[in-house]
């Protein structure tokens, strides 16, 4: 076999003359009468191999014969490319390489797709060739980076003291809250694991168990709907550290966050990272993971709507209800129709049922208030709107009443719509920060009962704890969750250690003693055991990977993801299976009829 000398990225003017060995595929095939040029690609770029027939008319007679895709090793010399045919778009632009002695390894069929055009192609096509859809460089970019950042990650918290242990997939439901995977056992009937929704109790009983610091590049299962930003199996970096506080969990996240920024982007990011607690993010921009990339602050004005004559407004405050709003700078140019249609309809898919807007004018009075809805406010309360959100003319104020959690969701969304259509959001900008001071738990008015927000493993901060079973709306935890640009890059947590404080929390979010015990007994048991004060985070790796490379489709940065509805295209899979494994696992299928 042809072996290797250099990669096809690699040779350069100050390799002219040398003999070399390059591996790869065949990407382009140009023939030119007695010259036949091909393009050889392997992981590392792009080289221009020469076959010329003066030289090697055999060898020139066989590269005629060669196709896209069929893998190759070339012999040959470089060659310094002739005055005007140098390419500046490839590194190897200058050489190229004259074939001596060629191996044809593969033949390959006609691939299903242009593989430089592959990003025009529709996503199931390319789902089912992932292999041909791989070879792209865009994707090869995207692998390379998610690899080095796991390289980086796991250096870092080795040279920190942290221990990589793995964690079992056939486990127990842990409740991060989502749906469980489960699979059946054959051994006992009736009973099934669940796949990790998260390391979340093993790396808490790794802490009782005296392993101090933990880590885990550790596939997680959640059994819900794929999303852009989410798929049901996914990848977290997972850590866990014994005998610290929160500051300490946030203090070694970050550094290595910022390690791993300047490694693969070349950024400085400052230390410490911002903090903001829950509730100022919720009032200033509606939402616990605020994109901080630019202002347009959210401003309170129930106060005014409800002095106005303006009824919906006048009937939400009445109704306990909130009213927000934000200023767009310089959109006072956006049409009626852009406002009243594209606005209105894109704020009512968070379930708000309108948009108030007013657009800021100067007809020689100074900055006045211009809307159909003007007409129901005093002109104090005008130029009280005008300073609260201290708009200058030629901006636009848009507005939602309704409950607190629709108000807040329609214009956090809002927000971040008109960040990036008015060009504020910028790519290569990366703003983090953490929001802390979550609430502990909230009211789940469906269910009439209390449910944590976090986890239930989450310890409310120490000074809250007596209000446990007096006032549980109003306790903090100690929890915290990192976010970039608008995504919640990482959630953590300092944990429950007492026995007796994980068993109260459990009564107030309704799991009796009974099911506590069915469920975690081993947890519990575990805590009772010299259970040492411990905390811990969790990133999303494939998150963190799509910030980095810049895609907003976690499905780019995952070799083989899932689609929507949960299947794999390349394998097929989720696929029926015979009846003797479903006999040897003691599971019949129960087909369910039409719909009624
Ligand atoms: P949490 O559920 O917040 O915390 O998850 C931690 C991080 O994992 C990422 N993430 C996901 N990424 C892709 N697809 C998904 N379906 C998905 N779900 C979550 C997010 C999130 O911030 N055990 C706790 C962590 C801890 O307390 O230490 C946990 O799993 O980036
Ligand atoms: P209407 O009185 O329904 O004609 O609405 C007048 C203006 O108020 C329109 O621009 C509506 O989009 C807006 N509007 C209606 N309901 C709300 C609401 N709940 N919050 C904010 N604006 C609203």
């Amino acid at each position: 076999m042809l072996k290797r000398t250099h990669n096809c990225g690699q040779l350069r003017a100050a390799n002219v003359g040398e003999e070399v060995v390059l591996n790869g595929w065949v990407r382009s095939y140009r023939d030119h009468g007695s010259l036949v040029f091909i393009d050889l690609r392997d992981r590392e770029g792009i080289t221009q191999v020469v076959f010329n027939q003066e030289n090697s008319p055999a060898l020139h007679e066989l590269a005629r014969n060669l196709r896209d895709e069929w893998v190759i090793g070339i012999k040959g010399r470089v060659l310094a490319r002739g005055e005007g045919l140098t390419n500046p778009k490839l590194p190897t632009g200058e050489i190229e390489v004259e074939c001596s002695e060629m191996e044809i390894f593969n033949k390959s069929v006609t691939p299903p797709f242009e593989i430089d055009n592959a990003d025009k192609v529709n996503e199931e096509l390319r789902l089912k060739y992932r292999y041909i859809d791989l070879r792209r460089q865009r994707m090869k970019d995207i692998m390379r980076v998610r690899s080095r950042v796991t390289e980086l990650v796991r250096k870092f918290f080795q040279e920190n003291g942290f221990f990589e242990i793995e964690t079992p997939v056939l486990g127990k439901s842990t409740p991060e809250g989502a749906r469980d995977y489960l699979v059946p056992s054959r051994l006992a009937e009736g009973h099934f694991y669940a796949l990790p929704q998260s390391p979340q109790l093993f790396k808490q009983v790794l802490m009782v168990a005296g392993m101090e610091r933990y880590i885990q590049i550790a596939r997680c299962f959640r059994d819900e709907d794929p999303r852009a930003d989410r798929q049901a199996e996914f990848t977290q970096i997972d850590l866990e550290m014994s005998f610290v506080d929160q500051a300490d969990v946030m203090a070694i996240t970050e550094k290595c966050i910022a390690l791993i920024f300047k490694d693969i982007l070349g950024i400085d990011v400052k230390l410490p990272l911002l903090q903001m607690t829950y509730k100022q993010a919720m009032d200033d921009y509606g939402i616990d993971k605020p994109d901080l990339r630019f202002d347009m602050k959210l401003k309170n004005i129930t106060d005014i709507g409800a002095a106005s004559e303006f009824k919906v407004f006048t009937s939400v405050a009445g109704n306990g209800g909130l009213i927000k709003g934000l200023c767009a700078q310089g959109a006072g140019s956006y049409s009626r129709s852009d406002i009243e249609k594209t606005l209105t309809d894109f704020v009512a898919n968070y379930g708000a049922k309108g948009l108030a807007w007013f657009k800021v004018v100067d007809e020689g009075k100074g900055p006045e208030l211009n809307s159909s809805i003007a007409k129901f406010f005093s002109d104090s309360q005008k130029q009280e709107i005008i300073s609260r959100f201290e708009a200058k003319v030629g901006d636009l104020i848009l507005m939602v009443a309704d409950t607190e959690e629709t108000t807040n969701k329609a214009l956090a969304a809002l927000r971040c719509k008109l960040g990036k259509d008015l060009g504020l959001a910028k790519d290569d900008d990366y703003k983090f920060l953490w929001v802390v001071d979550f609430p502990a738990f909230g009211w789940n008015a469906d269910e009439k009962r209390w449910d944590s927000l976090h986890h239930p493993f989450t310890a409310p901060v120490a000074a809250d704890l007596d209000k446990l079973e007096s006032d549980p709306g109003n306790i903090n935890s100690q929890a915290y969750d990192l976010v970039l640009n608008g995504n919640e890059v990482g959630g953590g947590s300092i944990r429950i250690h007492q026995p007796e404080v994980q068993a109260r929390v459990f009564r107030l979010l309704g799991i009796s003693d009974e099911t506590a015990k069915d469920r975690f007994g081993f947890f519990l048991d575990a805590l009772k055991y010299g259970a040492p004060p411990h905390g811990g985070i969790a990133w999303g790796l494939d998150r963190l990977v799509m910030l980095l490379t810049g895609t907003d489709n976690i499905r780019d940065v995952i070799a083989f993801p899932k689609t929507q509805k949960g299947q794999c295209f390349l394998t097929d899979a989720p696929s029926t299976v015979e009846q003797r494994q479903l006999d040897e696992l003691h599971i019949g299928i129960v087909t369910k009829g039409p719909k009624k």
